[in-house]
Formats: C-alpha cells, sequence, structure tokens
C-alpha cells in the first residue's frame, strides 16, 4: 500500500464506525452504505495530487481558515467580470483589496427566469454556460491557490430545480425519482404540513407546495416554485448528493457553503428546520469531507436565532460545521443604525463572546440576501418595544420614510399579515451616500463616509472571518435596474445584486472620490488587522459599558496588547469616559490618546491599542 493510499484508510478508520452507526440509524441500509464508501475511495482515487497535498498542509494546521488575515469577499461572476476566466483575469484586483478568500455566489447549471439568483440548480456538474465551464473553474481554483487565495462556493443541498434531471423523470410520473422529491397525489398530507410550517417567502412565492396538473400531484417547494425539496429520507438521495459535493470539492474549492442546511429534513406536525436528522446529516458529511478532502472547510448557512445557530458547530470530538454566519450581530447591527442605541447589539456580542473560541463566525454588514429582522424580541418587549412595530420602525428608517434617516433600499416580502418584511440595500445606500449624493449634501456625505468605515471598521473587529459583499470597498449603491427585467422585477434582493461598476473601482486610488476614500479607509483597517495580533481568532473579546447606548466599546486582548475599538452609533458628537486610564495609541494615525475620557465624532470610531 502506497503511503498516499494509506492516508485514505487512516482517514476511514477515524471515522468509518461513526459514520457507519450514524447511516445505519438513519438509513438501515448496509448495501449503499457499502456504495457510499466504495464511492468515497473513487473520489479519493481522483483528487488531484496538488490538492491532496493542500490536504496534507491544512489537516497538520486544522486552523488555517481562522488566521487574522483571511479577509473574504462575495461576488456574482457576471456582476463583477462576466465569466469565471474573467474573475481570473481580476485576481489581481482582489488582492488589491486584500481579499485572499472569494465567494463566487452560485453558478451551477440554472434555468433562466427561474433560478433564485442561481440557488435552483438543474445540473450540479454543470457551470452555466455564459459564465463558463467546469474546468475554468478549476483553473481559477489552482489559479487561487498558487496565490495563497481560496475559493468558496455553494453547495445547494435542501433542493433542485425544476428542471434538473430527477425533477424532469418525477414529473413523468417516474416513482423511483419521484420518491427523490416530497410527492403528494392529494392535498391532504401538505394541508397538514402547510399548519405547521412558516413561509420563507411569503410574498413572492407563498406555501410550501405546489401543485403540478400534469401528474396530479403536489410537490414540496419550501421556497420557490421552481426549487423542489430534496427528501433525504431517501438513502439515493444522501449518497448522489454527497457525490455531488466531493465532485465539486474536487475541483479545488476550499469552502463548501452549505445553503439552507436547517432545512434539509422534513418531518409532519414540526416546523421543519433544525431538526436532529439534519444534524446527523451534516456530521456525516463533516466526517465525509474529512476522508475525502480534509482541506476543505463546510460553511453553513444557518439564518437563525443564536441558540439554533450555535448546535451547527456540532461537539469538540463530534464536530459539524467548521463555520457558520453571524447572522443575528448582522442584524442586530443594523437595529443599532436605526435606533442609534447600541444595547441590544451589546448584549448580542456578550452572547457570541460566551461561546468557546472554537467556533468561527463569519462576520459580515451584508450578504446577497436581505436582512431579515431576526432580533432579540423578548429583551425588545421587556423595553417597551412590540415585535411588529419595531419592525415596522426598522423598514421605514431604512428605505428612508422616518425622520432624520438618511437610508435608501426596498422592502422584501412583505408580508401584511404579520407585517415583517426584510430589508434590501447595500452598505452604502443604507449609510446614507445615495442620498447625500442625490442632494449634493457634501456634508452629508462625509457623514455617510464615516459611517460607513465606522461599520466596516466595527465589523473587522469582531472574531472571525470577515466577509465583504461585492461594490461595498468602492461604496456601491443600490442599483434600480433590475425593476425593468421581469425576471428579477419581483425579488428586490436585485437591488443590491448590481452590476459591479469598475468605473469605481478606478477611482479608487483618488482619495478626492467617494469610491477612493472608503477603499483607502477599508484598506487600512484591513492591513492593520493583518499585522496586529490582538485580531487573532483566540484573542479574549469583551464589551464595555460606557453608559452611553449610542457608544459601543469593545476590549480584545492578546498576548500583552490590548485594544479597545471605540464606535459611535449617533450621529452627533459622544463624549465618553471608560474604565481604562493610560496612553494607548491610535492604531490608524499613530497619536497618543490619553485615556479614560475620549470625544468622539458623530459616527466616528476609534481603534486603540496599548502594549504591556
Ligand atoms: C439561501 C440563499 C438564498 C436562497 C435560498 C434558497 O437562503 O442565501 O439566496 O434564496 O437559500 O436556496
Amino acid at each position: 500500500m502506497s503511503k498516499k493510499e494509506g492516508l485514505f484508510e487512516q482517514r476511514m478508520q477515524r471515522h468509518h464506525d461513526e459514520l457507519r452507526w450514524l447511516y445505519m440509524e438513519l438509513y438501515n441500509n448496509g448495501d449503499m452504505f457499502a456504495e457510499l464508501c466504495d464511492r468515497l475511495k473513487e473520489y479519493d482515487r481522483v483528487r488531484n495530487p496538488k490538492l491532496k497535498r493542500l490536504d496534507e498542509q491544512r489537516e497538520a494546521r486544522p486552523g488555517w481558515f481562522k488566521d487574522r488575515n483571511m479577509l473574504g469577499m462575495m461576488l456574482y461572476i457576471d456582476n463583477f467580470a462576466g465569466t469565471i476566466n474573467g474573475v481570473k483575469s481580476k485576481l489581481d484586483y482582489l488582492q488589491s483589496c486584500q481579499v485572499n478568500t472569494i465567494h463566487l455566489m452560485p453558478f451551477l447549471d440554472s434555468p433562466e427566469g427561474r433560478s433564485d439568483g442561481g440557488y435552483a440548480v438543474a445540473d450540479f456538474r454543470k457551470v452555466r454556460p455564459d459564465l463558463g465551464t467546469m474546468e475554468d473553474l478549476a483553473d481559477l481554483a489552482e489559479e487561487c491557490h498558487d496565490r495563497n487565495m481560496n475559493l468558496c462556493m455553494d453547495f445547494v443541498m435542501n433542493h433542485t430545480s425544476e428542471d434538473h434531471e430527477w425533477a424532469v423523470k418525477a414529473r413523468q410520473g417516474d416513482g423511483e425519482y419521484m420518491s427523490r422529491y416530497f410527492f403528494y397525489d392529494n392535498y391532504d398530507i401538505p394541508a397538514q404540513y402547510e399548519a405547521t410550517v412558516p413561509q420563507v417567502f411569503p410574498t413572492t412565492a407563498p406555501g410550501n407546495f405546489t401543485y403540478l396538473p400534469e401528474i396530479g400531484h403536489h410537490v414540496m417547494t419550501t421556497f420557490y416554485p421552481y426549487q423542489w425539496d430534496l427528501n433525504y429520507r431517501n438513502p439515493r438521495v444522501f449518497n448522489e448528493m454527497m457525490y455531488n459535493f466531493l465532485y465539486l470539492a474536487n475541483q479545488g474549492m476550499d469552502i463548501i457553503r452549505i445553503d439552507a442546511v436547517p432545512y434539509i429534513w422534513k418531518e409532519l406536525g414540526t416546523q421543519c428546520r433544525n431538526l436532529p436528522q439534519v444534524h446527523t446529516i451534516v456530521r456525516m458529511m463533516r466526517m465525509i469531507g474529512e476522508i475525502v478532502c480534509p482541506g476543505v472547510v463546510l460553511l453553513g448557512e444557518v439564518v437563525m436565532e443564536p441558540e439554533k445557530v450555535a448546535p451547527y458547530f456540532g461537539t469538540v470530538e463530534k464536530p459539524e460545521c467548521h463555520m457558520l454566519y453571524n447572522v443575528t450581530t448582522m442584524a442586530t447591527t443594523w437595529n443599532s443604525v436605526a435606533t442609534r442605541d447600541i444595547r441590544l447589539l451589546r448584549q448580542q456580542m456578550d452572547i457570541v463572546n460566551r461561546l468557546p473560541k472554537e467556533y468561527t463566525f463569519l462576520n459580515y454588514l451584508r450578504c446577497h440576501d436581505d436582512i431579515g429582522w431576526g432580533l432579540d424580541y423578548g429583551t425588545l418587549r421587556s423595553w417597551g418595544m412590540e415585535e411588529v412595530s419595531h419592525k415596522r420602525f426598522l423598514n421605514a428608517f431604512f428605505t428612508g420614510r422616518e425622520e432624520g434617516s438618511v437610508s435608501r433600499g426596498e422592502l422584501y416580502n412583505d408580508d401584511p399579515r404579520l407585517g415583517d418584511a426584510r430589508f434590501c440595500g447595500t452598505t452604502a445606500s443604507m449609510c446614507g451616500i445615495e442620498s447625500a449624493q442625490q442632494e449634493k449634501d457634501a456634508q452629508k456625505l462625509e457623514a455617510a463616509i464615516r459611517y460607513d468605515l465606522m461599520l466596516h471598521a466595527y465589523m473587522l473587529t469582531q472574531s472571525g472571518i470577515p466577509m465583504l459583499y461585492s461594490g461595498d470597498e468602492v461604496a456601491q449603491l443600490n442599483d434600480y435596474t433590475y425593476r425593468e427585467n421581469p425576471a428579477k422585477a419581483v425579488d428586490s434582493r436585485y437591488v443590491h445584486r448590481g452590476t459591479f461598476r469598475w468605473e469605481a473601482a478606478e477611482k479608487a486610488s483618488d482619495v478626492s472620490t467617494v469610491p477612493g476614500k472608503v477603499f483607502r479607509g477599508l484598506r487600512e483597517l484591513e492591513t492593520i488587522r493583518k499585522e496586529q495580533n490582538v485580531f487573532d481568532a483566540d484573542a479574549d473579546t469583551w464589551t464595555i459599558d460606557v453608559q452611553d447606548p449610542s457608544v459601543l466599546v469593545i476590549g480584545r486582548y492578546k498576548d500583552g496588547c490590548q485594544m479597545i475599538g471605540i464606535f459611535n452609533f449617533h450621529d452627533l458628537d459622544r463624549n465618553i469616559t471608560l474604565n481604562e486610564e493610560g496612553t494607548y495609541r491610535n492604531m490608524l494615525t499613530g497619536e497618543t490618546q490619553e485615556l479614560p475620557r475620549i470625544s468622539l465624532p458623530g459616527h466616528d470610531f476609534l481603534w486603540l491599542l496599548k502594549k504591556f
């Protein structure tokens, strides 16, 4: 047995018993398990030797993805550079943004006009033809690795497009394929599901089932009617989807984002979210990854409250996802923007700070999706704020309808029954850059840029991996042209999915321009983050109460270095007194700063450092 074969056997041996145990518990099917094991071996055999070397390096340093120099950016291939090869030709630009991790938004084959931004996959092994080919993808991955960059892609495992080969056969009445989805010849069971399962898109795609008149069946469609939920009770579905996962991992992916993971197991009488079997499946996936492609990191998309999110890390002995989105912190940040009150955010950060340091979060301000107002309403209620009226206030604020608001953007899935619309817009538009430019108000513009940078500075102060949203580095505004495109008009998320404005990027080095100011500001922050060990993922982190509900103060400590980050969420100047005394250094200007008293202009921030 050669050394490399030996590695696979060792990895398999390490996980075999647990994997078999979980598989049998779920499927009780030894033949299918044997098939799975055979195929794992096959995917190991064909895995590129370069990727195998990377696997070994990463196995030797399993925390590789937590390095403080990690900086991600998520982008749409077509919006950013037309094609995969286009992205390859723009890697210099991404590196000039200090980005070393690229999340390519969904690019697999997906029917135009029925794609949900690519999240309705028709073929897991084919790139959308206008974007390129699988070879282009593998090529891009290789180029990224040569530059010490990482590539992330989505694995949409909850559903397929109705154009997927399985769905096409199911629609023709082929039982084998119908059993891969949830088909019902009458509405009895769907009605029972509807009684307990909430709706994801209550306005744009109401209900959780779609009727298919041509075969007289209802099919489960949690998201859009053209996204058919896969039935993971069927071991064939699990096995085939794992093969797809490994196939994609073998193209050279470093991070696989498992899309909508809480939804993958359905059970009558439940909400069909976060069921125990989901954890069994994610745990199996983690082991399968560790057996075949241990260099690959699983990023779970769990858009839920903190108690639901943390279990997706699994336990220290039985880990599930390597990384999860810090979604409640993100939503609570924007809540602080609207309320100018950081108390809820501080409470949320304290929750995250108390979690084990092994947990790695992906931090972000904006992403391709809407902002759902998933806040801690229990606490808000105790402060006299009711959920529905508070959501109304937030949406009015961010659409610029609230007194004093400079934000611009659009509502998303405004459900009149519940009054709980979500919100869409870019960071720059939400910070007031769009409205200030419209009003040609230089002072407002300066304030908006300051706010934009302050929010990024705060985001970069958090432990974990910061992920920028493409365009934010040059203050890209909302793009309203989607309204003229019939395939997009119903989905206001496209307002922040505009074509990347290269003319703005060209101004990035001109600091007299808005893009230039934001670009330079971000660069400075990112450079400091990379250089200073207080930003290490395992640094101690805490918040500091300065008796001012508008000022968030974060402390970080590592190896004799203490940092204090101070963020003013108010538009007016604030004077605060910290508990700390002594001389600190302003990390951006190098000037000294005497504590405890600090005066901070509206929407400004400070990064202070002291060495002991
Ligand atoms: C995830 C994606 C979202 C998509 C949904 C359905 O939540 O982020 O854009 O609509 O999954 O696949």
